[in-house]
């Protein structure tokens, strides 16, 4: 993209405008932040409820790395971290539903769809869904990954937490170790439960995340 001159109507002459400029940083800001935050905090809260997977995890950031600062050679190594990553994504997925509208009239499973229909693609109930994932489906079971994420469910392509296509999370890469690392630190740092307050349910407001908070008493070790 070629931003070449800013008159002072605030256009540019060629490639994007200013407005679209801004919303692109609006859009990179809100993307990048509660999505990332939303998924440590399940993180904690799952972990908290397994704590011999908590234990599990904390011995092999503590054996690849002990206490000093994470590298980016070892954090490709983490296996039962990785684990976790992908079975809390898949049950508590940031990202609920996307949608996609119609341009132009289009044929899609036997249906034609006209132009301007809004189509929602429900991760929520497909990540749940007994008939993609199998029997223990609302479980935390992190063999369904062993395999890598193609043999965990029924449908190779079932496992969308970032989307897919065109429109597909532009920094997919960067969160899965943003979201490695930031957990790595923290399992390194500390132990954690959850305090007697904390009440599990879910919200669903733009994205999912625990609908009275997340009380967690952490301990620093
Ligand atoms: C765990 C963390 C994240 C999750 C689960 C996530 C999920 C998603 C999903 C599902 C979409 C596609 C929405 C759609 O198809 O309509 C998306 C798009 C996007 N994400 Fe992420 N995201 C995460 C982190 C980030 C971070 C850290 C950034 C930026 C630093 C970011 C930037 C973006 C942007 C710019 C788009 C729009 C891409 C486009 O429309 O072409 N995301 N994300």
């Amino acid at each position: 993209i070629e931003i070449t001159a800013f008159p002072d109507n605030g256009q540019s002459i060629s490639g994007m405008t200013i407005k679209e400029v801004v919303e692109e940083c609006k859009l990179f800001y809100l993307a990048g932040t509660e999505t990332t935050s939303v998924l440590l905090t399940w993180r904690m809260i799952v972990l908290s409820m397994y704590p011999e997977w908590q234990d599990h995890a904390r011995e092999e950031v503590i054996s690849l790395f002990g206490k000093e600062k994470l590298e980016y050679e070892g954090v490709n190594r983490l296996k039962t971290v990785t684990l976790i990553l992908y079975e809390v994504l898949r049950l508590y997925s940031p990202a609920a539903a996307f949608f996609r509208k119609t341009y132009k009239e289009i044929k899609i499973g036997g249906i034609t769809y006209p132009a301007g229909v809004l189509i929602e693609l429900p991760l929520l109930l497909m990540n749940h869904d007994p008939d993609i994932w199998g029997r223990g489906v609302h479980e935390f079971k992190l063999e369904r990954f062993t395999n890598g994420i193609s043999q965990a469910s029924k449908n190779p392509s079932a496992f969308l937490p970032f989307s897919w296509g065109p429109r597909i999370c532009i920094a997919q890469q960067f969160a899965l170790l943003e979201a490695k690392m930031a957990f790595c630190t923290i399992l390194q740092c500390f132990e954690f439960e959850l305090a007697p307050s904390y009440t599990h349910a879910v919200d669903n407001i733009r994205l999912m995340r625990p609908m009275h908070g997340a009380q967690i008493k952490i301990r620093a070790i």
